[in-house]
């Protein structure tokens, strides 16, 4: 079968944070979940250890503990200096406040989202002096957990990638019985979204980014 490239593409350019156009009435169903861990599990490994775990957390006691870590990190992060405030001028400063705003508003009602995602990889790049294997360890839970978003949301449901709860990942670990030795790489809140379609983004502009044999050859 050839690749549909429009859908494709269309995928790849439309997957957004969705945080204020989650259903949160609408229960999804487990084997949705199941069919996007699978699809995710696709994605590669380094020296294809597939060093990966994936938690479905729909208990609400659970959920609602891990909304209050995220709302305590919201607020930590807020007063820490991270991340560093924008320089004047810098393209993303009309949009970070949104962004930091609709985080913000994520914690509100994360209590209320059917279903958290939280992806895992063996390992801790704390303990691991070389580039290499804490670029592995990483690099082996990441891509499988992009995948999962795009599957996600090719069945209608939106997820956002979340970190702020791992000012607490300890505690987040003891609630969900995770060993010392997996490190919590993203959460993802999942529910359906409302609407029908999501907008490519604004990004930076690409020919900055984009460098040609040298660095700093740009086409
Ligand atoms: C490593 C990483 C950590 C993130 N952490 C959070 C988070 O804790 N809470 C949140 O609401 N969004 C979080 N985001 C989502 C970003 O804010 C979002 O991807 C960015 O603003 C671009 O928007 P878009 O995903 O809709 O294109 C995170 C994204 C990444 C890649």
């Amino acid at each position: 079968m050839t690749i549909d490239r429009a859908a494709a593409d269309k995928l790849l350019t439309t997957t957004r944070s969705v945080r204020k156009r989650l259903d949160l009435t609408r229960p999804v169903e487990p084997e949705l979940i199941q069919e996007c861990l699978e699809i995710a599990m696709q994605a590669p490994t380094g020296t294809n250890a597939q060093n990966w775990s994936f938690m479905v957390i729909t208990d609400q006691a659970k959920r609602s503990a891990i909304a209050d870590f995220y709302r305590q990190g919201t607020a930590i992060m807020s007063g820490s200096g991270y991340p560093p405030p924008l320089e004047d001028g810098d393209p993303r400063e009309h949009v970070m406040p949104k962004v930091m705003e609709s985080a913000g508003y994520l914690g509100e009602i994360l209590d209320q989202v059917p279903v958290f995602v939280l992806a895992l990889v063996k390992g801790r790049v704390e303990n691991v002096p070389m580039l290499i294997a804490q670029a592995s360890t990483y690099g082996s839970i990441l891509p499988a957990a992009w995948s999962f978003m795009l599957a996600a949301r090719a069945r209608g449901l939106g997820t956002a990638w979340t970190t702020i709860h791992l000012f607490f990942e300890t505690q987040v670990a003891e609630l969900l019985g995770i060993p010392a030795d997996w490190t919590q790489a993203v959460l993802f809140p999942v529910a359906y979204y409302t609407g029908d379609d999501f907008k490519p983004a604004h990004r930076l502009a690409p020919e900055q980014m984009i460098h040609w044999d040298s660095w700093g050859d740009h086409h």
